[in-house]
């Protein structure tokens, strides 16, 4: 079993980039094998999940190259009708964007596929993607468990029709996967979200020029290859901003990330919370703004952030962040209170229980609710040994958590990393110098 050990730091003084955005990668590899014609992706994140996706895409007939260390891909898109079916089962690992806007694309191919993945993709639910496709004419069989279904799914697609629909649950998964659907379906589907989430899908089929208007999308209109650049994974990002929060003395700039306004919520947490942190230099890039974040820490960090309450819009513009700002919390002066976000409990792992229980061997005060946590700050953390539950951002947020410690923190079965941070160990190693 991989393990990070993680020892205290005086100091952060440093300049560092993240890998590419795991959303922007797994949906670059998806419109770009839709597209017709080549696409060039640069700065693609290739980690094990956007890896999944190459696989299945690469299953389905398309030609995908492999540049630059991965980070570089062309495509040659087969077009909206050229997806060739196979017998072989398409096997997403770990990733759950991978199973739900697959089922998407899948549901919309005159063929059967078998789609399934690793031991808690199948604990994950798709009833959410699998009704309105259901609705929209797709035939989906799958392991039915009390009102949900789970992988391995076995998905007939073909003539799909359009449907309107409204999100039960803020998801850009769900979102995605009805948007994609839309695609192969004649007329115009609309999705409707109470509550705005992530909004890469939509961008980027505008970018390649599909038929979309903002949740709108007009089925059947073919749409070319194009060259698109990724930023940085604003998600990785978080969590050396909070270290460059948390550990005194720091001052750490953070280039070419993703700004988003779908994810940048972190950033409004942030600064509600005091943190010294500055957004510059913004462009945008193939449809994605993006910048450099700076962020720095006083002599004595404890001071500088305070707790505060956070629920309702912005749940899912920090969905992925939870569990980074819940250590930034422990450090706050005051309670944060997390509310809204039950969510949680179906991503990698359960993260409200798994969030609360790593924290609290640190010697954390956090409490954990139904849907989100309390945590009372400042706490001084102590050294532990720390369970990943097989989940990235658990053995990321905990990590960094090590990094204003007492003591030697160790952190197990970190292999999980490897789905969405490759060099996450060696971006630590280098922010410690
Ligand atoms: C993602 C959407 C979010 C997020 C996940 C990536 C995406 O999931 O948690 O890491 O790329 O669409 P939900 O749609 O389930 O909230």
């Amino acid at each position: 079993m991989d393990s990070l050990f993680v020892s205290p730091l005086k100091k952060i003084k440093a300049e560092i980039t993240v890998p590419g955005d795991k959303s922007i990668s797994h949906r670059a590899v998806m419109i770009g094998s839709l597209a017709k014609g080549e696409t060039v992706v640069n700065g693609f994140l290739p980690s094990a999940d956007c890896l999944a996706t190459i696989d299945c895409f690469k299953k389905l007939g398309v030609e995908i190259e492999r540049l630059k260390d991965g980070e570089r891909l062309v495509i040659k898109g087969k077009g909206l009708k050229g997806l060739k079916g196979t017998k072989e089962v398409l096997d997403v690992g770990n990733s759950g964007t991978t199973i739900r806007l697959m089922t998407g694309i899948l549901a919309g191919q005159d063929f059967t596929t078998k789609i399934t993945g690793d031991e808690s993709i199948q604990k994950r639910p798709m009833m959410r993607v699998v009704k309105p496709l259901r609705e929209m004419g797709a035939s989906i069989d799958g392991r039915m468990e009390k009102d949900n279904i789970y992988a391995p799914l076995k998905i007939s697609g073909g003539k799909l029709s359009p449907i309107e629909y409204e999100l039960p649950v803020a998801s850009a998964q769900v979102k995605s996967a009805v948007l994609l659907a839309g695609l192969f379906a004649r007329g115009e589907t609309v999705v409707i979200e109470k509550n705005q989430a992530r909004d890469h899908t939509e961008r980027m089929l505008e970018y390649f020029g599909a038929g979309i208007n903002k949740t709108r999308v007009t089925g059947l209109k073919e749409f070319e290859g194009k060259e698109i650049d990724v930023p940085g994974d604003i998600s990785s990002a978080a969590f050396f901003i909070v270290a460059g929060l948390i550990v005194p003395n720091s001052e750490l700039t953070i280039r070419n990330v993703g700004l988003n306004p779908t994810r940048i919520g972190i950033i409004e947490v942030l600064h509600r919370m005091g943190a010294k942190l500055e957004v510059m230099d913004e462009t945008i890039i193939s449809g994605e703004p993006r910048g450099n974040i700076r962020v720095s820490s006083l002599q004595s960090p404890v001071a500088s952030l305070k707790g505060i309450k956070i629920s309702g819009e912005i749940i899912p513009k920090i969905i992925d962040d939870i569990p980074i700002i819940a250590v930034a919390a422990t450090q706050a002066q005051g309670v944060t209170e997390i509310r809204g976000a039950r969510e949680l409990r179906v991503k990698e792992s359960d993260r409200i229980k798994t969030v609360c229980s790593e924290l609290k061997k640190m010697g954390a005060k956090v409490q954990e609710l139904d849907d989100g946590m309390i945590i009372e700050g400042p706490t001084k953390l102590k050294g532990a040994t720390i369970k990943s539950y097989g989940d990235h951002r658990i053995a990321m947020s905990m990590a960094i958590a090590g990094l204003i410690a007492d003591g030697e923190t160790t952190i197990d079965d970190t292999a999980c990393i490897e789905t969405s941070f490759p060099g996450f160990a060696d971006t630590v190693k280098k922010i410690s110098q």
